[in-house]
């Protein structure tokens, strides 16, 4: 079901919502039941009584299923690994015990086998966004994303494994740190910037000795602050240097985080998420990087629905991952129009403004 404007409703509509249309004395009404066509008799009525639109169901809106990439359930199975483990490393704040990895190993699996069984699928970020603690969530979401960012690298299942667990334990290290540091609502000082900084070698620290880490998931974890131009911290790598994981989180854990509600900022849409990472292409982040995260991460998903700078809206029918800000949309209210912005040069100066 969407909102229609008035101007956009056209004959042949079918209602998806009950609507009372009210003649000149008080007892005449006709209701139009949902499900009912309209008429182009009903439509000029209901533009005269000043209606500023309808709730209508789109054709074929019964064969849109939004793709989700990853199931309800390994979501809620994820988050409660992640509070064991965090919980585990509250009891003993030095080392994290084996046992405590084995669950989120369990996990990590899922993710790679659910990315892999949905391959021709790009990920969409909302779709991920269900838990209000945002550490955990965020570790989710983060290795979703780095997962399909590896995937579209075609990195082999192995590799894959590993950085999904990797982008889970990622931000392990803040849970040396003072809560109120982290979710600090206002700008943090030097002095506590500097403590923030130590997350990554402290996470490294703390996983180190465990069984199921090895070498790359160790370096992807300290070094996913590091920046392509070398400005990043703990060490200050540039470019290849940095570890390939490290490269591919820090691209994730900004997407992700910029997507997100904090208590100090409302999150960014999507695509204005998108549009940053493409700004700091090669500046905070690794070009190649950048390119296999644009092939794979859907800002407007198949099936969503968006406004026009021209105030029409339209249905994403089909994306082009070379960019995805620019996809394919069916026009809602108008027979058989078709907009493609990426292919057509017409539609140059039409933009996207907003995901309904
Ligand atoms: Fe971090």
């Amino acid at each position: 079901m969407i909102f229609v404007p008035i101007d956009n409703i056209c004959e042949g509509m079918v209602l998806a919502k009950d609507v009372k249309i009210y003649y000149h004395e008080p007892n005449n009404v006709d209701l139009l039941k949902e499900g009912y066509k309209l008429t182009h008799y009903n439509i000029e009525r209901l533009k005269k009584l000043g209606s500023v639109g309808l709730y209508v169901y789109d054709e074929g809106e019964a064969d849109r299923r939004p793709v989700r990439i990853l199931d309800d359930a390994i979501k809620v199975e994820a988050i409660s690994e992640l509070e064991k483990l965090f919980s585990s490393l509250d009891r003993n704040p030095r080392i994290l015990e084996d046992s405590a990895l084995y669950g989120i190993n369990d996990v990590s699996n899922k993710i790679v086998d659910s990315i892999l069984s949905n391959k021709k699928y790009m990920v969409n970020i909302l779709d991920l966004k269900m838990y209000d603690d945002y550490t955990y969530h965020h570790s989710l979401s983060v290795s979703v994303l780095s997962a399909a960012i590896g995937l579209s690298l075609e990195l082999d299942d192995k590799a894959l494994f590993d950085l999904s667990l990797c982008a889970l334990l990622h931000d392990i290290g803040k849970t040396k740190l003072a809560r109120s540091l982290i979710n600090k609502p206002t700008k943090l000082t030097d002095e506590e910037f500097e403590i923030i900084k130590s997350h990554p070698l402290r996470g490294g620290k703390c996983i180190v000795k465990n069984e199921l880490i090895n070498e790359r998931i160790y370096n992807g974890i300290i070094s996913h602050h590091e920046k392509y131009d070398g400005t990043g911290y703990p060490f200050m790598v540039k470019g290849k240097e940095i570890p390939l994981f490290g490269r591919i989180i820090a691209v994730a854990d900004v997407y992700d985080a910029l997507t997100s509600s904090r208590p100090y900022r409302k999150p960014a849409s999507p695509s204005e998420a998108i549009e940053y990472i493409m700004g700091a292409n090669g500046i905070m982040f690794d070009p190649d990087i950048v390119s296999a995260f644009l092939r794979k991460i859907a800002p407007y998903p198949i099936n969503d629905y968006v406004k026009l700078s021209n105030g029409k809206i339209g249905i994403v029918i089909r994306l082009f991952p070379e960019n995805p800000l620019r996809p394919e949309l069916k026009i809602i209210g108008e027979r058989n129009v078709y907009y493609n912005l990426y292919e057509d040069h017409n539609l140059y100066n039409i933009v996207i403004t907003q995901s309904l």
